[in-house]
Order: C-alpha cells, then sequence, then structure tokens
C-alpha cells in the first residue's frame, strides 16, 4: 500500500513517514513545495498523479492561524482550492483520500464535546478556509475521509509542547490561558491511526463509511493543564521547568478568536475503525521525552 502524503515537513506528514518505516508493506512518499504547491494549483495534480498513490494523504495546509486573519486570500487559496485539487487528483486517479481538518471549523459554544452533525461556525479565517477545504474535498469525490484534529504536538515542526520546553529553559513562571478547553492529540497517534484506517479502505474494496470523523487525543484539559503535564514530565526526565500560571483568555489577546470549547467526540472513528488514541497524557510523556531525548 503506497501512501502519498502533500507536506513534507508538516508534523502529520513527518509522522507518517516515520509510522511508514515501521509498517511492513506500507510505503509512505511525501510531496510538497516546489513541486506541489497548494497555492499554485495548477502545480496539484501532476504532482499526485506521478507520485502514483494508493491512498492519498491530505495534510499540508496553511496552518498560521493568527496570520491568516492578515492573510484570506492565501489560507483560502491553499486550505480551500489548494486542497479541492488534491481531492480532484485522488478522484481522477479512482483512489480514496484522506484529508485532514480542525477543529477550529467551530464556534466553541457547545458544553459538551462536539460530534460530527454538529453545526459549524468558524470563528476565525483559518477555520472557515479549512471548513471551505472539506466542502471542496467531499466535492471533488465520494470516497474521502475528512478527519478533524485538534491541538497537534509531535517531535516535528513547531507545537506547543516545543513552545513551552523552549520558554521553561529561560523563565521561572508562564502565562497560559485556562479557559479553553480541547484534546492534546499526538500527530505520532494521527499517524497511526491514518495507517489503521488506510488498511481498512485498501483491503476492502466495498467500504462504505466514507465521510467526516472527529479523530482526537483521548481525554481533555485546557493549555494551561496540557502546560503543566507537559512540564512536569520534562522535570522528571530532567529537563526544564517553570511555574505555570493560569490566565483568561482576554489577557492574552491574540488576532484570530479561538473556540472555548473544542473537544471533539472521537467516539464514531473508534466505532468504525476499532482504533482509540492513547490517554493524552501518556502521548505527551512519550513526545516530551523524545524532544528532550530521554526516552
Ligand atoms: N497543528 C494543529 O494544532 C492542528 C490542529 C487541527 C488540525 N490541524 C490540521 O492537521 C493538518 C496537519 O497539520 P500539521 O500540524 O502537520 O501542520 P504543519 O506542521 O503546520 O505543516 C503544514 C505543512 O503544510 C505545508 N504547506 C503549507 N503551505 C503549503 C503550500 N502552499 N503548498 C504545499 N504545502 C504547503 C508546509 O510546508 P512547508 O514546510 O514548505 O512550509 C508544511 O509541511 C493540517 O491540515 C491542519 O490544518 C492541525
Amino acid at each position: 500500500m503506497r501512501l502519498v502524503v502533500t507536506g513534507r515537513d508538516g508534523q502529520v506528514a513527518a509522522s507518517l513517514l516515520e509510522a511508514g518505516q515501521a509498517h511492513a508493506g506500507v510505503e509512505v512518499v511525501a510531496i510538497g513545495r516546489p513541486e506541489l504547491d497548494l497555492a499554485r494549483p495548477e502545480t496539484v495534480i501532476d504532482a499526485i498523479v506521478v507520485a502514483k498513490p494508493d491512498i492519498v494523504v491530505s495534510a499540508a495546509a496553511y496552518t498560521a492561524v493568527d496570520q491568516a486573519e492578515d492573510e484570506p486570500d492565501l489560507a483560502f487559496a491553499v486550505n480551500a482550492t489548494g486542497a479541492g485539487k488534491v481531492a480532484e487528483a485522488a478522484a481522477r486517479l479512482g483512489v480514496p483520500i484522506i484529508h485532514l481538518s480542525t477543529d477550529y471549523v467551530f464556534d466553541g459554544s457547545a458544553s459538551r464535546p462536539y460530534i460530527e452533525t454538529d453545526a459549524t461556525a468558524p470563528l476565525g479565517v483559518y477555520g472557515a478556509s479549512k471548513l471551505a477545504g472539506e466542502q471542496a474535498v467531499a466535492a471533488a469525490g465520494p470516497r474521502h475521509l475528512i478527519l478533524r484534529t485538534a491541538w497537534v504536538y509531535s517531535p516535528f515542526g513547531r507545537n506547543f509542547v516545543k513552545t513551552m520546553l523552549r520558554l521553561a529553559a529561560d523563565r521561572d513562571e508562564i502565562s497560559v490561558v485556562a479557559d479553553q478547553w480541547g484534546n492534546p492529540t499526538s500527530a505520532l497517534d494521527i499517524a497511526d491511526a491514518i495507517l489503521h484506517a488506510a488498511a481498512m479502505l485498501h483491503g476492502d474494496k466495498d467500504f462504505d463509511a466514507f465521510g467526516v470523523y472527529h479523530l482526537a487525543g483521548t481525554g481533555e484539559t485546557n493549555w494551561s493543564g496540557f502546560a503543566r503535564h507537559i512540564l512536569d514530565t520534562s522535570q522528571a526526565s530532567g529537563g526544564p521547568w517553570a511555574d505555570v500560571r493560569d490566565i483568561a483568555t482576554k489577557d492574552y489577546p491574540t488576532k484570530a478568536r479561538r473556540p472555548a470549547n473544542s473537544r471533539l467526540s472521537s467516539a464514531k472513528f473508534a466505532a468504525v475503525f476499532g482504533w482509540g488514541a492513547p490517554e493524552w497524557r501518556e502521548s505527551t510523556k512519550r513526545v516530551v521525552r523524545r524532544i528532550l531525548d530521554r526516552p
């Protein structure tokens, strides 16, 4: 089974490349800029067709949530038009596509974890562009899995875990928002879930449970709870530690508004694919130790 993933150095793409090496019979190939540039739709179809996928994994995206407020055209070009082209390439080749989307398609007003059929209402440009991408992917062909994930971190790229460890190296105290709730999700787990789902799609030509799924870490916390766990794990491994001070979102102004509740229920994914993510603290420990190089 040959998976072609977009976004060579992205957290999910890098995790998938690594996971593919550990699975016999699985080949993962990553394609990215310059040969595949989602902002230049004319590059997309050829780049995917020549890579000869059995399954396309669409993980590349414009992910700068605040910057997107100043660059809506680019965010939509990449996340909506570009994603649609990736799905068009998959449809042209007659292969399924697994497309990554986000918790930020919701406004966070729900008082429980979001399920797939809940109404979307993005608060910012990034979420709106990703929602338009979901629609473009769905319009390109029926054989799609749209996986909405959240709060992604990994040993690769830039993410919250690395930021906390970096700040703790030269500060005694870090202020972190305590009124946004969600599910920290390791890209290593996302990669595992994608390989699991891909094997089912590939092995069962009659698979017909295509559509939207939520896929996030098990259990929930807020950003300051996440930060504390990262730093306590780091300290236990001999790494940097700092005190975490709870603050409110209103005390940490950002260009883009974020949902107060972006918890996702991954029950549908677990029921259909028989796969659930580890508890978020376990996955976080694994990644912190890897970043610190203290297994
Ligand atoms: N990170 C999160 O917390 C989070 C949360 C929910 C959902 N998601 C979704 O999950 C998916 C994977 O996220 P991630 O954290 O792995 O992303 P990431 O680490 O930010 O990586 C994004 C990747 O997209 C590539 N990219 C950006 N613009 C591109 C373009 N014009 N053409 C081709 N490639 C381009 C980047 O390439 P360069 O290396 O060349 O810049 C990079 O490899 C995305 O769809 C994202 O929207 C992420």
